[in-house]
């Protein structure tokens, strides 16, 4: 179980191309603004392991079978919590983290094929159990995502798999969401940047330590 702390951990996820880190900047300046203390991360990444982690998982030129590429993602995971995201909570901050734990769920469980239960005992052990307080999945058509994706540049590894597999991630989010449905604000991320950023913000004020 999440032991109890002081801060609000907040992870966004939804597919490639989603907005998750357009609106995780909107959400970042009305903390500031706001005058909250806060700490920005994601995954993989957020460490100096993360970041390597991350090259190689993004990685176009690297094949990686489903279950090491889920155990890269943990190890990423368990150093992102213990280094940075359970100590920011430990001091009351509000901890705003671009994908979490629901997108290995969703990638490596509904995408890949992996046995959930499996993915869900390593994910307790590499979390300590951490869960986020609000997590907020801005779903999309993946066509639509990829698309939006895609004008930025070169495709990385994930973005070049099938349209059959980010239907699965897509499907795989949903389900999550409807498990538990209090902690998840589930969005049209084809609305616009403003109309989401005052819905993410007014449900993170709602919940502010
Ligand atoms: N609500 C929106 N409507 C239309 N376009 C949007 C919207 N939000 C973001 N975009 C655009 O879509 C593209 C992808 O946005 P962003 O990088 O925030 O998505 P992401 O979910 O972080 O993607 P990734 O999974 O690849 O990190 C950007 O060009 C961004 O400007
Ligand atoms: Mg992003």
């Amino acid at each position: 179980m999440t032991p109890l702390h002081p801060g609000l951990f907040i992870s966004f996820e939804g597919p490639e191309g989603a907005g998750k880190s357009t609106q995780l900047t909107r959400l970042a300046a009305r903390l500031q603004e706001h005058g909250t203390p806060h700490q920005l991360t994601r995954e993989p990444g957020g460490t100096p392991l993360g970041s390597r982690v991350r090259d190689v998982l993004l990685d176009p030129d690297l094949s990686i079978d489903p279950l090491p590429e889920f155990l890269l993602y943990s190890a990423s995971r368990a150093q992102l919590v213990s280094n940075v995201i359970r100590p920011a909570l430990a001091r009351g901050e509000v901890v705003v983290c671009d994908r979490y734990a629901d997108s290995s769920l969703a990638y490596q469980g509904a995408g890949r094929g992996l046995p959930v239960n499996l993915l869900r005992e390593i994910t307790l052990a590499a979390t300590d159990g951490l869960t986020p307080d609000l997590t907020v999945l801005l779903d999309l058509d993946p066509a639509v995502g990829l698309d939006r994706a895609a004008r930025r540049g070169q495709p990385d590894r994930l973005e070049r798999a099938d349209l059959d597999f980010h239907r699965r991630v897509r499907a795989g989010f949903l389900h999550l969401a409807e498990q538990t449905p209090a902690r998840f604000l589930v969005l049209d991320a084809t609305r616009s940047v403003d109309a989401l950023a005052g819905e993410i913000w007014a449900a993170a004020a709602a919940r502010l330590p």
